[in-house]
């Protein structure tokens, strides 16, 4: 019997529903909200009545693009945490309404998890286009900042993380000082293609271990930015490339150092990266480079798999499924969660 999974994530600021059948995706589907550029960041209530808005239609163009009808669905996945309370809600009372009045299993997925398991899509139909157990995964998003050692779907070990802000932060918060609207991130990437990540020098934080540091990296980027505004009144305007070339440069070198370590202290072969900063051109072309100097098996989820997006959370659903771990309909979603 074939299994099919439905998977809603609504953590932060996309509203996304996604099908997907044995581990195969059937569809995709993402509503993003544009109504937080202009604040400089996700405003929480705005981002829980947007996905009220938009869940409905998702879910119905989920089903419509994967040609199932509800009644073919075997069980609901949806974000439990981390994220936005509000926002999880929304996602977690369709979810639960669905498994309720189709008695079908619900199934509460963990966010960090899921960006991990993206690596798995695309397994069944090609087993060589995905890691084998164990493996390493460097997940970069928007809130976390994590190195784990994946030995199944289910036993993950996080081995290092970000102390203070993410790598996705690094990149927003850079962005910010350059003026940039959020989220920053895609646009440093867009402008550093034309740039020279030479050009200017940032630091590298010294943090033992596996553990990551960006809060001075970005106040060292403020003191730079400030100093060189009032000595030329348009130095952003006049140096963008190279400023974002640099800033972008600084915080691969700092995540693909962490990487390499953790590569030689563990000795797995087969390495992951996952989560939205991992659309980042430079980051994905280094960790090529890297890899093949190394010996290393890469695997990068594909760009829509990357950024926040519900096919990770139907796959991490489906093994889920299989394990047979489904979870009461008195779950509750939770704002921090550790994984
Ligand atoms: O995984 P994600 O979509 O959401 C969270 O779980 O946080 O990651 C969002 C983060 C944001 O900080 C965004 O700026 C960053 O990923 N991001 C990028 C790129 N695309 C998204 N950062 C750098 N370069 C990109 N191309
Ligand atoms: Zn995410």
């Amino acid at each position: 019997m074939s299994i099919s999974i439905l998977g809603i994530e609504s953590s932060c600021d996309e509203t996304a529903a996604s099908v997907c059948r044995d581990g195969v995706i059937l569809s995709n589907i993402i509503a993003s909200q544009q109504v937080h550029s202009r604040y400089g960041g996700v405003v929480p209530e705005l981002a829980s009545r947007a996905h009220l808005q938009n869940i409905l239609p998702v879910l119905d163009q989920a089903l419509l693009k994967a040609d199932v009808s509800l009644t073919d669905i075997n069980a609901v996945a949806f974000t439990q945490a981390p994220g936005l309370i509000g926002s999880l809600l929304v996602g977690a009372q369709v979810a639960k309404s669905l498994a309720f009045s189709m008695n079908i299993p619900l199934i509460a997925v963990h966010h960090m998890q899921a960006h991990v398991l993206a690596n798995l899509i695309g397994g069944n139909e090609n087993p060589e286009s995905v890691p084998a157990f164990p493996f390493l995964c460097l997940t970069v998003s928007g809130g976390h900042t994590q190195i784990v050692v994946c030995n199944s779907p289910s036993q993950m070990k996080v081995i290092g993380e970000t102390t203070d802000d993410a790598a996705g932060e690094a990149f927003d918060k850079s962005a910010k000082i350059l003026g940039l609207p959020y989220p920053g991130g895609p646009l440093i990437d867009q402008y550093a293609s034309s740039g020279d990540p030479l050009r200017f020098k940032f630091p590298e934080p010294q943090i033992p271990g596996l553990n990551f540091s960006f809060s001075g990296l970005k106040t060292a980027i403020l003191y730079f930015i400030q100093n060189e505004k009032a000595k030329t009144p348009y130095f952003i305007e006049n140096n963008l490339p190279d400023i974002c070339a640099s800033i972008q440069g600084r915080i691969v070198s700092i995540l693909l150092n962490k990487l390499k370590k953790a590569a030689t202290q563990t000795g797995i072969k087969d390495i992951c990266l996952a989560g939205g900063v991992a659309a980042n051109k430079r980051l994905r072309k280094s960790f090529e480079e890297t890899g093949k100097s190394l010996g290393w098996k890469t695997f990068i989820p594909k760009m829509e798999y990357c950024t926040d997006n519900a096919a990770m959370i139907s796959v991490t659903g489906y093994y889920k499924y299989l394990d047979q771990e489904f979870s009461p309909l008195s779950v509750t979603v939770t704002a921090r969660a550790s994984w």
